[in-house]
């Protein structure tokens, strides 16, 4: 069991279904990067742990150059380990991380709208439903119109509840673009695409609370 976020992040190196999730993750990256019109692409990510999901599909992509991300951590070694990924792309100048509450909106200003949000392990982390309906109400002031929304949701005790996130989404204005199992079958993966206009100030400060912790993660 890991102890805190940071040995979360080692079950990278083991559990099939976080390496599955990961592929994914970076396919779906890949692919709003290659559907974003010529020029900057903006990007966020929301509890970015060590960034290994954007900052492993920069690595080998031609729209790298044109990417500005914020990524919004909370824990300090993780940042550490992410910003030196950064600094090793040669993309300090357009990444940055903010050490800090990716729950307040404040942290986010000047880095939104965006053109791609990723927002994974995040759903799994909420205490229930209603705070994963205003954590989606939030994303119209993360997101653009338009924007490509990047998510992870795991099942747990034979609960399908990357169903439920779907569902949620589509009555939130997303539309779906592709939504994929891992083939462990207990990790759902998903993209869409908001169709929402983009609320200049957010509706409130808090946009969601992270209720988690590292060794139940979900
Ligand atoms: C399940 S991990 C996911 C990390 C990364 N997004 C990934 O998919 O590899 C959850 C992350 O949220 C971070 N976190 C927890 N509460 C947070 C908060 N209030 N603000 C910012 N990050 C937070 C943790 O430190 C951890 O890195």
């Amino acid at each position: 069991m890991p102890k805190d976020w940071f040995e979360w992040h080692d079950l990278y190196n083991t559990e099939p279904k976080l390496q599955q999730r990961l592929q994914i993750v970076r396919e779906y990256i890949s692919y709003s990067l290659n559907a974003s019109p010529l020029g900057k692409i903006r990007v966020v990510s929301v509890c970015a742990g060590d960034g290994r999901d954007l900052l492993g599909t920069l690595a080998n992509h031609l729209r790298a150059k044109d990417v500005y991300a914020r990524l919004v951590e909370l824990n300090p070694n993780l940042v550490e380990r992410g910003q030196a990924t950064i600094a090793s792309l040669g993309l300090a100048k357009q990444i940055e991380y903010i050490n800090g509450d990716a729950t307040i909106s404040s942290n986010y200003v000047g880095a939104v709208p965006a053109d791609i949000v990723i927002v994974c392990g995040v759903f799994g982390n909420l205490a229930n439903e209603v705070e994963l309906n205003r954590l989606l109400g939030n994303l119209s002031f993360l997101s653009k119109q338009g924007a490509f929304v990047i998510w992870t949701r795991g099942h747990s005790n034979g609960i399908p509840y990357s169903k439920t996130v779907r569902k949620f989404l589509r009555e939130s204005r997303f539309e779906e673009v592709n939504f994929q199992l891992t083939a462990t079958g207990d990790m759902g993966v998903g993209i869409h695409r908001y169709i929402g206009e983009n609320v200049a100030a957010p509706k409130e400060e808090h946009l969601f609370v992270f209720s988690g912790i590292p060794s139940q993660a979900r």
